[in-house]
């Protein structure tokens, strides 16, 4: 039995981050993972490495530059006689970039002594580890701490069987060989708009069946409402109320019945991608026999410091309540070690961004207005449009605005939510205010650069006083 000061389960950007800050803390740490990469090579950095946020990424930048190039250059002047797509070699660049990084975090390990154990961990007690390993000889470590992150996995439904091939879940629909004629994505959140978009953009025609009738239901009304527009005007095709009910694949196609308020729908496509949320990874920890709690959907219940139930059993990330964020797992990964070296570690989820990397970006933090109006707080808003801004002018990216939502007495920054180009950029510079209690009148008196797209930013500030200059 090997003995370490502190256990984690899980080595996506929760439980690594853990682990190295652990480490940076003199704790002695071991980090148990059992994924794989597409090669079948153990693989650290989880699902958001391997298959989700960076895969995703690399895919969602090379599709916008195919789309502009075929699309947009021309409006720059510039003509391109004959425009190729060469898909073997973007998907190679992928997961070349996935390679990297993930290499990155073994060298990360080797670098600050965090042991890595690829395998299956199951908990025997609060402060054992079973470890399946590779090979299929189990060993046991024992830890004073232990790390719970072991994230989460596409949710699945009896009804639809996820065959690989022409019925995929996300990870699949990050390895398509060729690009579908036509692919229907059943589930309209942050999934199905993303990769809907990469094939959209690659030549697919895609259509997104939502059962909601609302688009985006959780975002800024205003933003949702003009996201919609956007992106139907790109050629992905939304259907909303849309329920599924029935699917039925075949060799070479896909059949699909759905209702909607026009009545029952039936389409062929050649692939589907089936993106309806996701499930934590609770099942396997052996859990039930050691006590521990875990609530009826799975998540394994923390408090505010993320402990569980059990002595020294900490659970991090997608694994717990709260937002399925990388970044938010990796700020729980830091909270969690530092508690164990006896610091106070703490995170602040009322400053936690999403982004959307769809074309144009949506980001937003804090509340909407709509939670506003339901939680009973007078604020003001400010919103400025990216067609009034001159850089969003020079890069021919004029579609979206930002909303800036204060408190009406006080004029702390409350929410603020933005469609445009590098949304996922210019949100970064709210969520420092935030988090230092700022005002828009902060961010109003603040100096930005011209011309920048963060003038808008500044101006929507300012238009929160009724003040902007150019509207
Ligand atoms: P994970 O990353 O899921 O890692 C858990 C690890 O634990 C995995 O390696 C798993 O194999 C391993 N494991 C599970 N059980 C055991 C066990 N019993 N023993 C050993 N190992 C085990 N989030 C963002 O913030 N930005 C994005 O742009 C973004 N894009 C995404 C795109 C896609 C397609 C997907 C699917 C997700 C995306 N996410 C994104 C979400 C993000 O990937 C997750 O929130 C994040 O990975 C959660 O981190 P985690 O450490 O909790 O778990
Ligand atoms: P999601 O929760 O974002 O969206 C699921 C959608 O499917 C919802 O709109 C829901 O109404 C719909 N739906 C559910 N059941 C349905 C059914 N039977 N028929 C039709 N529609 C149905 O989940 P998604 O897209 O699978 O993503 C999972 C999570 O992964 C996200 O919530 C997010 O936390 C994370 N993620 C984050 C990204 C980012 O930060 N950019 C990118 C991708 C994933």
């Amino acid at each position: 039995m090997q003995r370490y000061d502190v256990a984690v389960i899980g080595a996506g950007p929760g439980g690594y981050v853990a682990a190295i800050r652990c480490a940076q803390l003199g704790l002695s740490t071991v980090c148990i993972d059992n994924m794989r990469d597409h090669n079948g090579a153990p693989s650290l950095g989880g699902v958001c490495l391997n298959v989700g946020c960076i895969p995703s990424k690399a895919l969602l930048e090379s599709s916008e530059q195919y789309y502009r190039a075929k699309n947009h250059f021309a409006d720059h002047g510039i003509q391109i006689g004959s425009l190729e797509l060469d898909l073997d070699t973007m998907m190679s660049r992928k997961n070349n970039i996935v390679k990297t990084l993930t290499g990155g975090i073994t060298t990360l390990f080797m670098k600050n002594k965090v042991v890595w154990l690829h395998g299956q961990g199951r908990l025997i007690s609060n402060k054992q580890i079973e470890v399946v390993l590779q090979d299929d000889t189990t060993d046991v470590v024992e830890a004073s701490s232990i790390i719970i992150a072991t994230g989460s996995s596409p949710a699945t439904h009896d009804d639809i069987i996820i065959d690989g091939d022409r019925v995929v879940d996300s990870t699949g629909a990050l390895t398509f060989e060729a690009v579908p004629k036509k692919l229907a994505v059943i589930g309209g959140g942050v999934i199905g708009l993303e990769l809907g978009s990469v094939w959209s953009r690659l030549g697919a025609k895609v259509v997104v069946l939502n059962r909601g009738k609302q688009f985006l239901s959780r975002i800024e009304p205003s933003i949702a409402a003009e996201a919609y527009r956007l992106l139907q005007k790109q050629g992905l095709g939304i259907k909303l109320g849309a329920s599924v009910k029935e699917v039925k694949t075949t060799k070479k196609q896909v059949a699909i019945v759905y209702k909607d308020a026009e009545g029952e729908q039936k389409i062929q496509v050649d692939r589907l991608l089936v993106a309806t949320g996701r499930s934590p990874n609770s099942h396997g920890l052996n859990g039930e026999a050691v006590g521990l709690n875990v609530d009826d959907k799975g998540f394994i219940e923390v408090n505010d410091h993320c402990q569980t139930n059990l002595k020294g059993v900490y659970a991090i990330g997608d694994v717990v309540r709260g937002p399925m964020l990388a970044h938010k797992a990796s700020e729980e990964g830091v909270c969690v070690a530092e508690q164990i070296a006896g610091q106070s570690g703490h995170v602040n989820y009322q400053t936690i961004p999403w982004v959307i990397y769809t074309s144009p970006e949506i980001a937003w933090v804090g509340k909407t207005s709509q939670q506003l109006k339901e939680e009973s707080i007078e604020f003001k808003e400010g919103v400025f449009p990216f067609k009034a801004n001159g850089r969003a002018h020079a890069m021919n990216e004029t579609d979206g605005m930002v909303k800036i939502l204060s408190d009406a007495k006080y004029d702390r920054i409350l929410g603020v939510h933005i469609l445009g180009p590098h949304a996922s950029e210019m949100i970064a510079e709210v969520i420092v205010a935030m988090e230092f209690n700022a005002s828009a009148e902060d961010i109003a008196r603040t100096v930005h650069a011209h011309p920048t797209l963060s003038e808008a930013m500044h101006e929507a500030a300012l238009a929160v006083d009724g003040r902007a200059i150019h509207t």
